[in-house]
């Protein structure tokens, strides 16, 4: 798949709701309606207990989860399935957030398991990867990427979304420029020797979303803080 074929994709504008809301964002939400036409597929991850509340047809979307079970179900109070979630309607998880990964302890090992989860429940996995500042500033980047990149060793790219979220972007307001997303675009495409889907995540906002989803090799947004706003979330499509 060349950049210019991706330009003809629809885009997605994947919404990360984490933890910000309480059950008033159902009410928040109500008008919210995605036309067919738009050329935009949203995907909303709420805050698991809120997973069922939201009519998908209704509204234009699809769900996503925010984050699955490593294991495919038995004894393992407070778990969330992936097979549970693909039953409840979830198409899409989020896998490998930076804040799981630093607040949560998730190593390679939980993550790789994770994603089996999700792809044999027949999830498609949102895996995020990204550099701290200081990985950054000591020109570690790439080394970075690399090694969170090889737990997907197993599985098809076309199977998962691959989301780059600098850890160092996210929650802030600074943001890689379109060129460095598309080097990193490059850099991870020549990696796993394949094209797949890509998206960028970390500080978007309505201001700046047109932008980064104008870069040809970018299939799509992943939006924090600015999701959680009806408005300024339907006008990033
Ligand atoms: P942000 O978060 O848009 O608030 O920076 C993005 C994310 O963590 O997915």
């Amino acid at each position: 798949m060349k950049s210019q074929e991706k330009t003809n994709m629809t885009k997605l504008i994947i919404a990360n709701w984490k933890a910000f809301e309480g059950r008033d964002i159902i009410e928040r939400f109500k008008d919210f309606k995605v036309s067919s036409h738009t050329g935009f597929h949203f995907i909303i991850c709420p805050p698991t207990p809120l997973l069922g509340q939201f009519n998908t047809q209704e509204m234009g979307i699809s769900l996503g989860a925010q984050d699955c079970s490593q294991h495919a179900k038995g004894a393992f109070t407070g778990e969330v399935t992936a097979s549970l979630l693909h039953d409840m309607g979830v198409k899409y998880c989020l896998i490998g957030h930076s804040e799981r990964r630093r607040n949560c302890g998730e190593t390679d090992e939980v993550l790789s398991q994770k994603l089996i989860q999700a792809v044999k429940a027949g999830i498609i996995p949102i895996f995020c990867v990204g550099e701290t500042l200081e990985e950054r500033e000591q020109g570690r980047t790439e080394f970075v990427l690399q090694q969170q990149l090889l737990i997907l060793a197993g599985l098809k790219p076309e199977q998962l979304i691959i989301a780059y979220e600098p850890v160092w972007a996210i929650g802030g307001d600074k943001t890689p420029t379109p060129a460095e997303i598309q080097a990193v675009y490059q850099f991870i495409k020549a990696d796993i020797d394949q094209d797949f889907q890509f998206v960028y995540g970390g500080s978007v906002s309505e201001g700046n979303a047109k932008m980064i989803l104008d870069i040809p090799e970018v299939d799509g947004i992943l939006v924090g803080r600015a999701s959680t706003d009806p408005l300024k979330l339907a006008e990033m499509g």
